[in-house]
């Protein structure tokens, strides 16, 4: 088996040898290498390398169309030319408050050699922390529309890595993760196990999603994924197994078809994320930098922060979206009490789900009309909150669930927002809960990317800011339109209330270093009442996690929106702990993963935006911790006043769960911390600069 690895390395790496060309290009620092070589036969690989090992071995680059039907694998080179970056910008909000975008750039210019004339360009940015490279079509006399039948770009591994994966799927992302060598990924098993997920459509047992997290033997942390997927289709990956090789597979549209483009056009950015350090993956501002600079012009309306809802409790049954049920949770008394809460403890929304008319028949029925997104329930007195909100210095957060019924939407969209312009009301939160209807389109196809962008753009037309949930993956899009604060696109804290595999204390330790390498996730922390048969005596499923480590989350899983998901009234039995949900920021000018391992453990310090406190949270998965840190990133010389939620020594996720202990101690950047952290547990920390 090692032999054969071995000679298929040799044969791989022989290809280089008879290459006709062969460009190199090594990041700032040298740290990564990419290679780019062509055949005699006029076929392109490329091969990338960190710290002089390999990550991706030879691998093929091209494209196939089916209108007009040629197939891109091999070019004549007409123009080789490269550059080299160095700038610094600073984003609307973030884990930073300011961002180094450095590479060095090859592009090749190439024509298709087998009679199409077709122009294709290849351009590669070369970071010190991985590689991006995406394909651009000019304007030409022979092509102007064009359907793409596939990509052919290929992602060649040294060997059978570990794997953090989900099935590949044209519609959800809402799985737990797997972890198994590549050689054991079966998706199709996977995704039989999760019965809870609304649409699904596995197409492979071998086909993973992106951002795919890998850690090979010779220890590098190697993340494939896309940037800026725009007009596009999401890009899933097909193992071949036999040499460890992934092959791009497109989310086809209704008919089949992958991608209608007119030229110029460009594909997503294809990245290869790649460090020998766990943390460096976490701090890696690649996929951002690979984003277009924000459209938007003044972004003074667009305001990082936290909210509660009319929400959690529907999940867990004290409550419905419907009015018929008569236990229906929007109603004006129960909204009031939400955004009396929200004041008395300074949240910026209040999200309140069901408050419009057609939940009675929401889900399952595939009806096309069933919201209109202007029409409240009767007993939702919107004129009255509206103004009580005001008054009270909140906003109600806006929730447009569609059902998968988006030409219905499209047909509301400019009403539904001037609506929420006239009640006052600047945050959306969208759904696509089920399928794609009425054509039967993928969540995660062009048709649904585009529709995805235009939400984007239409709200910030109205100022409004955006949170969608069950869309496509994050690929850093919220650089370029940052109204777009956050997506849910992966299973969220929701889950811990879903039928068979809920969501596994290690899940959290996942998240960051896959969803959330493309962007902010709705995650929707902070339960504290962690048994969820408050309402429901039958209820079995509960929260795999203790209270502290929810509010680790608030750390460890960064977005500039956070929910404070639970009840008031389960929060009004813990204020103590409550109190770190109430001043934890949302912005920050400054953010480090201190350690981490994917799948056991993240620990991450921030610095609030523009003063001198900072934040720790610290998660663990099943297996209890200790946690062992030298305050060193606090200013030398001066005072602190941490307070410490930690876990009780006592907790544990599975039998004592909501025990913790806070502590307030004086700490100084010699100071070291050792703290224990119980199964499923984790512990958050503010750290106040003391007056000198
Ligand atoms: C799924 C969303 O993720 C959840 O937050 C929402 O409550 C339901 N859909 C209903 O829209
Ligand atoms: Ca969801």
């Amino acid at each position: 088996m090692k032999f054969i690895a071995v000679l298929t390395l040799l044969l791989l790496n022989a290809c280089f040898l008879f290459a006709q060309k062969t460009f190199t290009v090594s990041s700032p620092s040298s740290s990564v290498l990419l290679q780019v070589s062509q055949k005699v036969d006029g076929s392109l690989y490329y091969a990338v390398k960190f710290k002089r090992k390999n990550v991706i071995i030879p691998s093929m680059l091209g494209l196939k169309f089916s209108n007009p039907a040629v197939t891109l694998s091999a070019f004549q080179i007409t123009s080789v030319d490269s550059l080299t970056k160095n700038e610094t910008w600073k984003p609307v909000w973030g884990e930073t408050s300011s961002i180094r975008n450095h590479y060095k750039e090859l592009k090749l210019t190439l024509i298709e050699k087998s009679g199409s004339d077709i122009q294709v360009t290849i351009t590669f940015r070369v970071f010190n922390d991985g590689v991006g490279f995406r394909y651009e079509f000019p304007q030409q006399p022979n092509l102007n529309h064009f359907i793409l039948a596939d990509e052919l770009t290929q992602f060649a591994l040294t060997g059978d890595h570990k794997t953090f994966w989900i099935p590949g799927d044209y519609d959800s992302n809402e799985y737990l993760y797997n972890t198994s060598r590549l050689s054991e990924i079966d998706a199709l098993t996977a995704s039989t196990q999760e019965p809870d997920i609304a649409v699904k459509s596995v197409f492979d047992a071998n086909a993973v999603q992106t951002p795919l997290m890998m850690k090979s033997a010779d220890g590098l942390y190697i993340s494939l994924h896309e940037a800026a997927l725009i007009n596009y289709p999401a890009m899933n990956l097909v193992l071949d197994k036999k040499n460890f090789t992934f092959t791009t597979h497109l989310v086809p549209d209704a008919a089949g078809n992958k991608a209608y483009l007119q030229t110029p056009a460009r594909t997503p950015w294809r990245t290869i994320l790649i460090s020998d350090k766990a943390t460096d993956i976490l701090d890696s501002k690649m996929i951002l930098n690979l984003n277009d600079p924000s459209v938007i012009d003044d972004p003074s309306w667009i305001k990082p922060q936290k909210f509660i809802g009319v929400w959690w409790e529907m999940h867990i049954g004290k409550g419905t979206w419907d009015l018929a049920s008569g236990k229906h949770a929007a109603n004006t008394e129960n909204v009031k009490r939400y955004i009396d809460f929200a004041s008395r403890f300074g949240f910026d929304g209040v999200l309140v789900e069901g408050w419009n008319v057609g939940w009675e028949d929401w889900f399952g029925n595939w009806k096309e009309n069933v919201f209109d997104f202007i029409t409240p329930y009767s007993d939702y007195d919107i004129q009255y909150l509206t103004a009580y909100a005001k008054q009270k210095g909140v906003r109600i957060i806006m929730h447009h669930e569609t059902s998968g019924s988006v030409t219905n939407y499209e047909r509301w969209m400019e009403k539904a927002y001037q609506y929420m312009v006239d009640h006052d009301m600047n945050a959306v939160k969208t759904g696509y809960v089920g399928k794609i209807i009425p054509r039967g389109e993928h969540h995660d196809g062009q048709w649904m990317v585009n529709h995805y962008q235009r939400v984007a753009e239409k709200t910030a037309s109205y100022k409004i800011m955006l949170d969608a949930h069950e869309p496509v993956r994050s690929t850093g899009l919220h650089r370029t339109y940052p109204n777009w604060l956050a997506s849910e696109a992966a299973r969220g804290s929701e889950f811990n209330n879903a039928g068979k595999l809920g969501m596994t204390p290690e899940h959290t330790t996942i998240l960051p270093f896959t969803r959330l390498l493309g962007g902010p996730m709705d995650f929707t922390p902070g339960l504290f009442h962690l048994q969820l048969n408050q309402f429901e005596k039958n209820r079995t499923q509960r929260v795999r996690s203790t209270l502290a480590k929810q509010l680790a989350l608030y750390i460890t899983m960064y977005s500039p929106l956070q929910m404070a998901a639970d009840l008031p009234e389960n929060y009004e039995k813990y204020l103590d702990a409550f109190q770190f949900i109430v001043d934890v920021p949302v912005d920050w000018d400054d953010s480090r993963t201190l350690e981490g391992e994917p799948g056991d453990f993240i620990t991450i310090v921030r610095k609030a935006k523009g003063k001198d406190d900072w934040y720790l949270g610290a998660i663990t998965d099943e297996n209890s911790r200790s946690l062992k840190i030298t305050l060193d990133f606090l200013e030398t010389g001066r005072k602190y006043e941490a307070f410490i939620y930690r876990d009780s020594e006592k907790a544990d996720w599975e039998t004592n769960p909501e025990s913790y202990t806070i502590e307030k101690r004086v700490v100084t950047s010699k100071t070291k911390l050792n703290i224990w952290l119980a199964n499923g547990g984790g512990c958050a920390i503010r750290i106040i600069m003391l007056p000198k």
